[in-house]
């Protein structure tokens, strides 16, 4: 068993904050997100990972290495140009010789990809896909199963809303059998979802559905970036324990760090300062009596005397002046800066 990451999309709703930093290693809760999908492929024994990049792909690099950090061993497949996620996983053909657990490079979940494993061989598929609820399919691949046997009947990427007939979605998780790179031609762009999974079920392929209630989110807006980032905070998330929050040197007596806040002990924190259900990364600077609720923010940014900042995504490296109040759905790119006394949100 091995495993493929498709981690080569530029992540174009997570903007700003996939300007410098792509997706797959945006931080939740202050660990690279990828760091996410290799413990869920661990608990299944699954070490061999390639990562498929082409979206800055460097950084990704640098940041994972050969995976031996992570007890993993992580091996590179870079696009010249997007090939789409299945040309991704063709391009990938020469490292892929076994049956390969396939993940969309940006969705949190705790399934136990054990019971998928073992779901996809009871049945011989030559395709397993997980599906999830969800309230609103429209913004991801719709999939009719047979109530019955549990076969894929359709799948149908980004339905209209009068197109909904279930709640069941793709859930960017998939098992494929080798054989399943024979459906996608060689060095041009094809997608799964458009590609593959049609064609499979036009020439009646075992492609089989195991269906996931449990936790599951795409991380790829800013909103669904900041929840997932307070889910596992929350621990709402059954996965890698959230880095431990010990008290740093420069924070202050008096600053208060409410359960269940992460703040990188590198930070400072001055007197009076609030933070609470939030995640506050390395090298931040925070003045008195700033007050931070329900946000994210990320390193090297200086927070202000007296400013807010709430329900909000703060990037690397931003200043934020002082009596200054950021609200609800608020994102700030890299490096803003905000004058004194401004308001947003
Ligand atoms: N290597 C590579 N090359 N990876 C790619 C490429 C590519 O050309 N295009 C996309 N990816 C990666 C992205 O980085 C992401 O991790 C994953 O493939 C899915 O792409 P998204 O752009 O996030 O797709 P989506 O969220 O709109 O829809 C997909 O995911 C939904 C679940 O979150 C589809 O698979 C839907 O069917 C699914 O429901
Ligand atoms: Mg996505």
């Amino acid at each position: 068993m091995q495993a493929l990451i498709l981690a080569g999309g530029k992540g174009t709703r997570l903007r700003p904050l996939t300007m410098h930093t792509p997706k797959p290693i945006v931080p939740i809760a202050n660990q690279p997100f990828l760091l996410y999908q290799l413990e869920l492929l661990k608990r299944a024994d699954v070490r061999d990972v390639i990562l498929s990049l082409s979206y800055q792909p460097h950084k990704i690099e640098e940041k994972l290495g050969d995976g031996s950090d992570y007890n993993v061993r992580i091996s590179y497949a870079v696009e010249a140009s997007p090939l789409g996620t299945a040309g991704a996983y063709r391009n990938a053909a020469s490292l892929i010789s076994k049956t390969t657990v396939v993940f969309n490079g940006d969705v949190l979940t705790d399934i136990d990809m054990n019971e998928v494993i073992r779901f996809h061989r009871e049945r011989q598929a030559a395709a397993t896909i997980v599906l999830t609820p969800v309230p609103n399919p429209t913004a991801y691949g719709l999939v009719e199963t047979d109530k019955k046997d549990g076969r894929v009947c359709r799948f149908l990427e980004k339905p209209k809303p009068e197109e909904v007939t279930c709640d069941t979605i793709n859930a960017g998780i998939y098992i494929l059998e080798p054989r399943v790179l024979d459906y996608v031609p060689e060095g041009e762009p094809f997608m799964f979802e458009y590609g593959v999974f049609p064609q499979l079920l036009e020439r009646e392929e075992p492609f089989f559905a195991y269906v996931w209630r449990g936790y599951w989110r795409d991380i790829g807006t800013a909103s669904s970036y900041l929840a997932a980032n307070l889910d596992v905070i929350g621990g709402r998330v059954k996965l890698l324990a959230p880095v431990a929050s010990e008290r740093g040197e420069k924070f202050d007596a008096t600053a208060e760090i409410e359960a269940p806040s992460v703040v990188d002990p590198s930070s400072t924190l001055k007197a009076g300062v609030q933070i609470i259900n939030s995640v506050v990364s390395r090298n931040c600077y925070v003045e008195e009596r700033a007050r931070i609720e329900d946000s994210v923010v990320r390193g090297g940014t200086r927070i202000g005397a007296g400013s807010t900042v709430r329900g909000a995504v703060i990037g690397k490296g931003c200043h934020i002046g002082r009596n200054v109040e950021i609200g609800d759905g608020s994102v700030l790119g890299d490096k803003s800066v905000v004058s004194d006394y401004s308001q947003t949100g």
